[in-house]
């Protein structure tokens, strides 16, 4: 039979039939020229938000594809202030929410694409999203991802919605250097929530569940940055009239593994000979270049923010600290993503080549919602959910 032919079921994930068969269907997709390992479990990232399902597609006995879904509550784009119909939201009172899904995990075996199998996922996990009351659907891809963007826009009803950056940075043999000018401090969860809550609820993409994303087993730490010489006090908002500013680190080590493929070998030798110069002679902090060719590990900087004229270099100073935990936890990079016109954007160190263009799409799946979120001018900041990375 020819392979249009073929009759392709779409079904939930059972973890006890199809983890293998699935582990092996992402191997063998590259997403760029990016591989992800699942490390034997692939609803580890999606596990971590509220609500979340996954789905395959099968010809036969094979797993020809696969989806992935969450839902949550999240602070609206185009916010109508003291929108009273958000009063049991969990995020303030003023802030107009949504409940917003989100699709990931996308693939579809190289043999069997072109054939609708693709869009038959998307169609079957908006079922459930629309079952399970999600206002709004959306999905990161890269923007040179024809294939992917291509699926969401000109056949799904998705639009073009928001272009933030992907910021990477390697992670270098030798420590680097932390600003002396800046102080930094590890916050407790309490104390971060209550950051978050008062200064970033009105971000488009805030979660109302922030307290259990700061709270994961995932997460390492928020830490503040302040001038060098200003005191913090717990259960304070910083000063509004000094610098300052603010990150969370979030382990996707333990999640999944991701490996750069099809890099010559000179590129790879050459790469290894920085991080064999860079290890012996620590003091001269040779910028090396990460071993990325084989499975390697991310932590991901989230709820990046500031105020202040010295923001920025307390985002830089920040960096650096996440830079020296990464290290010791053997992250071969550590990433961040931002809007596009984020103003802190300057103070994220991070290597061009290593720094995809990224591309979020959004469908509104009801109308029942005053305004239309998918029409909303961007703001200067989003806020980036570290789950959905
Ligand atoms: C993206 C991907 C899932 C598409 O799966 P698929 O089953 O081939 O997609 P479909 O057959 O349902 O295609 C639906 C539409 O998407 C677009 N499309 C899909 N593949 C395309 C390609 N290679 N080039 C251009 N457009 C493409 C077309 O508009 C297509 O409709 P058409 O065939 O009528 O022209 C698949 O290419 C894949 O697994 N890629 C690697 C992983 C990845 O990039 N995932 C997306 C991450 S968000």
């Amino acid at each position: 039979m020819g392979k249009g032919f073929q009759v392709v079921v779409v079904r939930d994930y059972d973890p006890n039939r199809d983890l293998r068969r699935v582990e092996e269907l992402e191997k063998s997709c590259e997403v760029g020229s990016l591989v992800v390992d699942l490390m034997g479990d692939p609803l580890a990232r999606i596990r971590q938000s509220p609500s979340f399902h996954m789905l395959v597609a099968e010809i036969g006995n094979e797993i020809v594809g696969m989806i992935r879904g969450t839902i949550k509550i999240v602070t609206r784009g185009g916010n109508a202030l003291l929108d009273p119909r958000s009063k049991d939201d969990g995020v303030s009172p003023e802030i107009s929410t949504t409940k917003l899904a989100f699709v990931s995990g996308l693939r579809v075996s190289t043999f069997y694409r072109r054939m609708g199998i693709g869009l038959k996922l998307v169609h079957r996990l908006e079922e459930w999203f629309r079952l399970n009351g999600a206002v709004y659907a959306y999905v990161q891809t890269e923007n040179d991802n024809t294939a992917s963007v291509k699926l969401f826009t000109e056949k799904s009803g998705y639009s073009k919605y928001r272009t933030p950056v992907f910021l990477v940075n390697p992670v270098f043999n030798h420590r680097v250097t932390v600003s002396r000018r800046v102080k930094i401090v590890k916050l407790d969860p309490s104390d971060a929530e209550s950051l978050y809550r008062h200064r970033f609820s009105s971000t488009e993409f805030f979660p109302s569940d922030i307290n259990s994303i700061l709270t994961n087993k995932l997460s390492l730490g928020t830490f503040l940055a302040l001038p060098r010489g200003s005191d913090y006090v717990s259960g304070y908002s910083p000063d509004p009239t000094g610098s300052w500013a603010v990150i969370s680190i979030w382990n996707s080590k333990d999640v999944y593994r991701l490996q750069v493929q099809g890099t010559s070998r000179l590129k790879r030798t050459l790469a290894k000979t920085t991080r064999v110069l860079d290890g012996a002679f620590q003091f001269l902090k040779i910028p090396s270049f990460p071993n990325l060719f084989k499975p390697f590990a991310m932590h991901f900087l989230y709820g990046i923010g500031g105020e202040g004229p010295r923001a920025a270099e307390m985002v830089e100073a920040l960096c650096s600290h996440a830079h020296n935990i990464a290290r010791k936890s053997g992250c071969a990079v550590v990433a961040a993503e931002v809007a596009c016109c984020e103003p802190l954007r300057v103070g994220i160190p991070h290597w061009k080549a290593l720094s995809p263009e990224d591309l979020w799409c959004l469908k509104r799946l009801r109308d029942n919602d005053g305004v239309d979120w998918t029409k909303s001018t961007p703001g200067l900041s989003v806020f980036v959910d570290p789950r959905e990375i």
